[in-house]
């Protein structure tokens, strides 16, 4: 096997990185801030820095004009993506919590890309059984419970344009995919990366980014 990463990312390491990425803008800044203080138990569940601007670069590669994002927490990432879609572009943001999506929704304001988003708070499965059937969806983000992530990925794929992109975080969980033994949530990611990388109707590269990032296009 040839050698993977040999570039240990050390705190000093992260910083640079960060320090030579875009940087956040007042309003993502202010809802990473107020995630960690007024949710520290949950603030873990927000995507890193670094995505932000990643997600935004995507979308403006793809072009994406109809983004889906499945898992929304207090609106981080969804924030990037909107504010990256060009005028008329829409996304849908599927979660099941109003007290933690509420955050978004007030960030989402003072960004000015509110009438962007449109927030769909029912158990994600039943939100995309109910999208149109045909491809149309540019851009997609899976971030929700690890449990549904195969179900999730085959409501979304017939759904995807082709060159549409499906982003989809955690396929590393924590280093846990790697244990013979997985139960839980890493088991169900081990089963979701197995589904991925032999799904024919999709090209996906799997990423160490943060918490392993896949980056799937519809073929
Ligand atoms: C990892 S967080 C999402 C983080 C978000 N993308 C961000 O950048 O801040 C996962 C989210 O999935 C939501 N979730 C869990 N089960 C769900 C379900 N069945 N349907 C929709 N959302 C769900 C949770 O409420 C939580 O907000």
């Amino acid at each position: 096997m040839t050698k993977g990463n040999e570039t240990k990312i050390t705190d000093e390491l992260y910083a640079y990185m960060l320090a030579h990425n875009p940087p956040l803008d007042a309003v993502q800044r202010e809802l990473v801030e107020t995630t960690y203080a007024r949710l520290p138990d949950h603030a873990g569940m927000q995507s890193a820095e670094e995505q932000g601007p990643l997600l935004a670069f995507l979308v403006r590669l793809t072009g994406a004009r109809h983004i889906v994002e499945v898992g929304t927490f207090t609106g981080f990432s969804a924030l990037a993506m909107a504010q990256a879609l060009p005028a008329g572009g829409r996304l849908i943001a599927c979660d099941i919590s109003e007290e933690w999506t509420a955050y978004g929704r007030e960030a989402w304001a003072k960004a000015g890309v509110a009438d962007r988003i449109e927030l769909r708070i029912a158990p994600a499965l039943d939100t995309l059984r109910a999208m149109p059937a045909e491809p149309h969806i540019d851009f997609a983000y899976l971030d929700a419970d690890k449990g549904n992530y195969i179900a999730y990925w085959e409501e979304l794929v017939p759904r995807m344009r082709q060159g549409g992109v499906i982003t989809t975080d955690n396929v590393l969980f924590h280093g846990g995919v790697t244990d013979p033994r997985a139960t839980g949530g890493a088991a169900a990611i081990q089963e979701f990366n197995n589904h991925v990388s032999a799904d024919p109707r999709m090209d996906s590269v799997m990423l160490t980014v943060s918490d392993g990032l896949t980056l799937s296009r519809k073929r």
